[in-house]
């Protein structure tokens, strides 16, 4: 038995896409267990690009079971719209080796309007989400009212689930400004895109043991990335699903304890899309840098990822989150002009000043007291100087952290393309040996460019 699970160790686009492409090969299913198509995964095969969002990235791959798991909430309309795209490509998507898990939560139009009428009226509280009503999905998944894939085979219990959805719904609207939601055409469209999928729905958790049952090797992708985790991430500038390791066996049902590897997807620098604390951003003319050379634009939203140094003390976090077996460290090339190059080791908050007494122990721990010299009064606290070795969880303290640096030569040397580690420049070696003793894990892939074949494989993470 060999099954792997695949995430992102910082704020998603670490190039999971394009690493589970590569490893699918060694793989015969591949599961999508969290997220929805909020997540954009690009494969570079030859001169063919596939941009998946829903789909596995191993489904390109005609002889590997590709399966959409439980954990995942999903957009029938977007699937199929996905389905026929890779169609045209003379891919074919078939029963035999795409199945869908039968209690996937769905993604119904209203809850896109909803994710879009929030952010609306947020203003400059928004989240920054992708507006694909990812968030109000799962908020009817946990209270109990979501329609299922597995629902849709029932015609009275599609009707019935979507009247409680819509009486829901409606109070939700109120005041923002919605259309009303017509649940009788809504009801026939669902009848029309259910006869189209029905014929994936399947008890995929069992499936999924009885293929462990008989030694297949599973790889589980993860979309989106440890700091978009809706408990550990930087909330609530996150997203709503657990994008770390743990949830692969919630998502798809198949038990933790068969599962033996974590791979880390991590970003030689940092990225993030939408809004939230990101201590390493740059928005200097290195952070333009980096956006250009690396390409960083989202893939869904089309938005410019914000994009700075690479932040130590948050992947080693991320290591220890997920149980990261090894690294897959992506993007190296990105950096080949640079001179200097940046690593994050840890944070500082420069004084803080408080007029109320801060709720947090944490903080109100090391406080020193703001004295009034004439009457005695306190008038206020202070935080002298902080110093964080480890990503701190509150986003009114994250928001503030200025990053510590080590500085390292650049290597000045292009890397694109390098198939083998004794061809890396010697100051890229250094860095990356960096990396390995900053994060407390080791390198196992070494990613140079975006297709498959630019790739430096040092261990098998299998
Ligand atoms: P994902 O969401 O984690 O799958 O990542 P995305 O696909 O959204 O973003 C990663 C982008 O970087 C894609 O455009 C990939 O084609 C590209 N990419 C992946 N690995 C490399 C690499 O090693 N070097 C370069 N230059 N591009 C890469
Ligand atoms: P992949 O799988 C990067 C971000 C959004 C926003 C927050 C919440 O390609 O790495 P949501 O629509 O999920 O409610 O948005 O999460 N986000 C991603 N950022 N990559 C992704 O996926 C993302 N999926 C969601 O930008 O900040
Ligand atoms: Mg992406």
């Amino acid at each position: 038995m060999s099954n792997l699970i695949v995430i992102g160790t910082q704020w998603g686009d670490e190039g999971k896409g394009k690493i589970v492409d590569l490893l699918s090969s060694k793989a015969d299913t591949i599961v999508r267990f969290q997220g929805g198509h909020n997540a954009g995964h690009t494969l570079v095969v030859g001169d063919q690009v596939f941009k998946l969002s829903l789909l596995p990235s191993g489904v390109i791959r005609e002889d590997k079971i590709a399966v959409i798991g439980n954990g995942v909430v999903l957009d029938p309309w977007k699937l199929l719209e996905e389905i026929e795209q890779l169609n045209s490509r003379g891919i074919k998507i078939c029963s035999d080796r795409f199945l869908i898990s039968e209690n996937t939560p769905l993604i119904l139009p209203f809850h896109k309007d909803l994710d879009l009428l929030r952010e609306q009226k947020a203003g400059k509280e928004k989240i920054g989400t992708t507006g694909r009503g990812i968030g109000p999905a799962y908020e009817d998944k946990v209270g109990r009212r979501a329609l299922r894939t597995g629902d849709l085979k029932d015609p009275n219990q599609v009707k019935r689930k979507l009247n409680i959805i819509k009486e829901h719904h409606d109070i939700l609207r109120a005041g923002l400004g919605a259309t009303d939601i017509d649940e009788e055409q809504l009801f026939d469209e669902l009848m029309i895109v259910g006869k189209k999928i029905n014929t994936f729905i399947k008890p995929v958790w069992k499936i999924l043991n009885e293929q462990i049952k008989k030694n297949k090797n599973i790889l589980f992708e993860g979309a989106q990335g440890s700091m978009l985790d809706v408990d550990f991430g930087t909330y609530p500038f996150v997203t709503s699903s657990s994008t770390i390791a743990a949830a692969a066996a919630i998502g798809s049902g198949v038990a933790h304890n068969k599962i033996n590897s974590v791979l880390g997807i991590t970003k030689a620098y940092t990225t993030r899309v939408g809004e939230g604390p990101m201590p390493t951003e740059l928005t200097d003319s290195i952070g333009r840098y980096l956006s250009e050379e690396g390409n960083e634009k989202g893939t869904v939203t089309g938005r410019d990822r914000r994009c700075g140094w690479f932040d130590a003390p948050l992947v080693r976090r991320s290591c220890l989150l997920n149980g990261v077996t090894s690294l897959a460290l992506t993007k190296i090339d990105v950096l080949d002009k640079l001179e200097k190059i940046k690593i994050c080791v840890g944070y500082r908050i420069e004084k803080e000043e408080y007029t109320d007494f801060p709720v947090s122990t944490s903080l109100s721990n090391k406080l020193s007291p703001i004295y009034e010299e004439i009457d005695g009064w306190n008038v206020g606290y202070r935080i002298e100087k902080e110093e964080y070795t480890d990503f701190p969880v509150s986003t009114s303290l994250s928001n503030k952290l200025s990053p510590i640096y080590e500085e390292i030569d650049g290597w000045n040397t292009s890397t694109v393309g390098l198939e083998k580690i004794d061809q890396m420049p010697i100051k890229a070696r250094a860095y990356i040996q960096r990396i390995e003793e900053l994060s407390e894990t080791e390198v196992s892939i070494i990613s140079t460019g975006p297709e498959r074949n630019q790739t430096i494989l040092i261990n098998d993470p299998f």
